[in-house]
C-alpha cells in the first residue's frame, strides 16, 4: 500500500508512505503531486500519526454502569458498592462479550494499543481468564496488556498475594497495585516492596493505582519511585493516577520531583474519571483532583492520558473516543497554552507508547509495523479545535477503519 499526500508531527512538506509485508517499507518528502494506484490512500494533506494508544482502562468492567442498579451520587464509594454486586454475578462469558464490544469501541477510534486492568481479587480469577481469551481473540484489531491489578489490595484481601503470583503466572503482562488502599500505611508501603519483587522476578512491566485520592497525606507515589530508581527499573514502571499531587503543597513536590525524575518512571492521569471521582470531600472552594500533568511534563517527565472506564459503576459516559479524553484533559489541566495544543497528540500516542514499553513495536518509522492513522485534520491543533476523528485506521498494512466526516449542507433560506 502507497499512502501519499501525508503530513507528518514536526515535519515540513507532505510525505509519501509505502507499506510492504505488514511494514513501513519507505517513508519519503514528496516532491512532485504522485499518482493513486488501486489500493493506495490518500492522506489529502491531513495528519498521518501512529495508532492511538489506551494505557489505562479496565475492560472487565466496562459497560455494567445501571447492573444491578445505578450509582445515583455519581462517587468512587458508591461505585464500589455497586461494583461489589455486580462483580458477584460476573462470569467468562459475560467478561468477554463486553470487553469485545469497547475494544470494538476503541478500535473504531483508531487505538490499536491497550493497557487494560483487570481484578484479580477474586479466588476464581474469572475476570482474568475471560481476558487471556481476549487478548488472543482481539488481536486483529488491538495489541493488549493486561496488568494483574488487585482492586481489593493486596495485603488487606484474603490471599491477596498469591492471588497476584498466580495471576502473572497464568499470563499477565504488568503488576500492578492499589497501595492508597491498604488497610495501613505499613501494608501500603509493604504492598509495592511486594509488586516491584514480583515484577524483577517475572520480567513483567509495573503500573500501580498510585495515591487515587485527595488525601494530601497519601504518599505512596515517593515509595514507587524509590523502588523503581534504587533497582533501576524506571523504564518499566508506570504510575497511575496520581491525583493525590494535586493536593500536595509545593515544598513537598520540590522535593519529590527530584526523585521523580531520577526514577524515569512514566505517569497515566485519567482526566475525565479524576475530575468527575475527586474532588467530593470539598465544599468550596472545591479540588480538581489531578495530578500535575503539565508540571511533570515540564520537568521532563513522561505523562499520558487514559479513559480509565466507559460505561461503568465509576463512570457512565464514554465511547472510545480518547480524543475526547485528551480535549477534556488539556482544559482541566491547564493547558490550552498554544506550546501544548501544538504537541497535544503526544499524550495519547508517542507518550503512551513509551510508557507501555512499546519500543520498536510503535512510531513511523522504516522496518516498524504498518500501523498507523489517518485524522482528519493537518495539525494537532487543529485535530483538537475541530474535534477530529480518524479517517483510516491502518494496522498490519491492511485498511482497517475507515470513516466518512458528516457533511453539512444548508438549505438556501434566504
Ligand atoms: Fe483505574
Amino acid at each position: 500500500m502507497h499512502i501519499i499526500n501525508a503530513r507528518l508531527r514536526n515535519q515540513e512538506g507532505l510525505h509519501e508512505l509505502n507499506l510492504e509485508n505488514g511494514l513501513i517499507s519507505s517513508i519519503a518528502r514528496q516532491i512532485e503531486a504522485p499518482t493513486l494506484g488501486p489500493g493506495d490512500l490518500d492522506a489529502g494533506g491531513n495528519l498521518v500519526v501512529p495508532p492511538f494508544v489506551e494505557p489505562h482502562i479496565h475492560l472487565d468492567a466496562t459497560l455494567t454502569a445501571g447492573e444491578p442498579r445505578w450509582n445515583m451520587s455519581g462517587t468512587l464509594f458508591e461505585g464500589i458498592e455497586c461494583w461489589g454486586e455486580r462483580k458477584a454475578t460476573i462470569t467468562q462469558e459475560d467478561t468477554k462479550a463486553r470487553a469485545r464490544k469497547t475494544i470494538q469501541a476503541l478500535a473504531a477510534h483508531g487505538i490499536q494499543h491497550v493497557r487494560t486492568h483487570v481484578d484479580v481479587t477474586d479466588p476464581e480469577l474469572t475476570a482474568l481468564k475471560a481476558m487471556l481469551e481476549v487478548r488472543e481473540e482481539s488481536r486483529h484489531l488491538v495489541d493488549l496488556q493486561i496488568v494483574a491489578f488487585p482492586q481489593e489490595g493486596i495485603e488487606s484481601y484474603h490471599n491477596g498475594r498469591e492471588l497476584m503470583e498466580e495471576a502473572i503466572r497464568m499470563g499477565a503482562d504488568v503488576v500492578g497495585g492499589i497501595p492508597h488502599f491498604e488497610y495501613t500505611r505499613d501494608q501500603g508501603v509493604s504492598s509495592v516492596k511486594f509488586l516491584m519483587d514480583l515484577a524483577e522476578r517475572s520480567g513483567c512491566l509495573v503500573d500501580v493505582h498510585c495515591d487515587e485520592t485527595d488525601d494530601p497525606q497519601s504518599r505512596f507515589l515517593e515509595v514507587l519511585a524509590e523502588e523503581a530508581r534504587s533497582r533501576g527499573m524506571g523504564s518499566r514502571v508506570t504510575a497511575s493516577h496520581t491525583t493525590a499531587m494535586g493536593s500536595y503543597d509545593n515544598a513537598y513536590c520540590a522535593k519529590l520531583f527530584r526523585l521523580l525524575g531520577h526514577s524515569g518512571i512514566s505517569f497515566v492521569s485519567c482526566p475525565t474519571e479524576s475530575i468527575h471521582l475527586q474532588g467530593r470531600f470539598d465544599n468550596f472552594p472545591k479540588r480538581r483532583g489531578v495530578t500535575r500533568v503539565n508540571e511533570l511534563l515540564e520537568a521532563g517527565m513522561n505523562v499520558c492520558f487514559g479513559q480509565d472506564s466507559i460505561v461503568d459503576p465509576w463512570y457512565p459516559l464514554g465511547n472510545g473516543n480518547i480524543l475526547r479524553v485528551l480535549e477534556a484533559g488539556l482544559h482541566i489541566c491547564h493547558m490550552l497554552g498554544y506550546r501544548n495544543l501544538q504537541s497535544a497528540l503526544d499524550l495519547v500516542t508517542d507518550n503512551s507508547a513509551r510508557a507501555m514499553n512499546l519500543g520498536e513495536r510503535y512510531g513511523l518509522e522504516r522496518g516498524r509495523p504498518a500501523n498507523l492513522l489517518i485524522l482528519s485534520a493537518e495539525s494537532d491543533y487543529e485535530v483538537i479545535r475541530s474535534q477530529g476523528l480518524p479517517l483510516y485506521s491502518v494496522r498490519n498494512g491492511e485498511v482497517l477503519m475507515k470513516r466518512t466526516m458528516p457533511v453539512v449542507e444548508f438549505s438556501d433560506l434566504s
